[in-house]
């Protein structure tokens, strides 16, 4: 279903919080990157991702984002993932929006990224960005008892092998983890409008949220409710070592631990 003939079917303030991962537009300034030596990278992951212009793509975001924010509750928080391409003219326009408070820009840094989208001067992109922001003046944010401050880079491998489904764009669900539970209650309704392969649901249901996920594609449809099915959500085996921040420990963790 098209996510904003979803959205004009809510009520308002009926969220507690919006956690959405919507097209980039990445075909926006280069179709292909080609490397000697390499095989042509593509940025075509699917007709879902393509637009007319930078205009055209703008102006369907901030509809999009006015609508996410009218069904925001008073004090929910709204987490959207974007690129450095857009962010500025987009965070600007989320600020403007009454009631609304720009909180943060979260840099997404993935430090095993491959050499795929060299720039011109030789930069491997490593990193995309969460707009953080929340309606009201007391949002929840739950800092994790063992972190003393919560930085706004946060560093993580791209998503693991282990949990891929072969969604282009799937997110990590320690990063999606972190957020729902930096910004939402056990029993809180999360909605994510942009579902992709279902992690922000498949989360929901690990951390005891209620959720709603829209999707256009049916084919990712099948593949967010077949990980929805699942009794065991990820195996349990993982355990903390301790090499990465986080306090070592022999309680399987169910989450591949990162440095976050
Ligand atoms: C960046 S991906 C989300 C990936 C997701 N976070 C995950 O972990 O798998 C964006 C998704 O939005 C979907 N999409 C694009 N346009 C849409 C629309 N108008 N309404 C609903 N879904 C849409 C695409 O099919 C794609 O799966």
């Amino acid at each position: 279903m098209d996510a904003l003939e979803l959205l004009k079917q809510m009520s308002d303030q009926s969220v507690d919080l919006v956690l959405t991962d919507p097209p980039y537009f990445n075909q926006g300034t280069q179709k292909k990157y080609s490397r000697k030596g390499h095989k042509d990278v593509n940025t075509n992951f699917g007709d879902w991702d393509k637009f007319e212009s930078d205009e055209d793509y703008i102006k369907w975001m901030k509809i999009v984002i006015c609508e996410l924010c009218r069904v925001l509750k008073d004090n929910g928080s709204l987490w959207i993932f974007t690129n450095d391409r857009y962010i500025s003219y987009l965070r600007h326009f989320i600020r403007d929006i009454e009631g609304m408070n720009y909180a943060s820009t979260i840099i997404w840094h993935k430090y095993n990224s491959p050499p795929r989208f060299i720039m011109k001067a030789g930069f491997i992109s490593s990193m995309e960005m969460i707009m953080f922001a929340y309606k009201g003046k007391k949002p929840i944010f739950n800092k994790p008892k063992i972190f003393k401050e919560m930085f706004n880079v946060w560093i993580t491998p791209q998503t693991p092998s282990g949990e891929r489904l072969g969604h282009p764009t799937q997110k990590p669900i320690s990063l999606i983890s972190k957020i729902i539970e930096t910004s939402s209650n056990s029993g809180d309704l999360v909605f994510d409008c942009f579902n992709g392969s279902g992690t922000t649901t498949l989360v929901c249901k690990q951390l005891n949220r209620k959720y709603i996920g829209v999707e256009l594609s049916e084919e990712y449809c099948k593949m967010a409710e077949k990980r929805l099915s699942q009794n065991v959500l990820l195996p349990l085996d993982v355990k903390q070592d301790g090499g990465n921040r986080l306090p070592p420990t022999d309680k399987s963790v169910g989450i591949r631990p990162t440095i976050l």
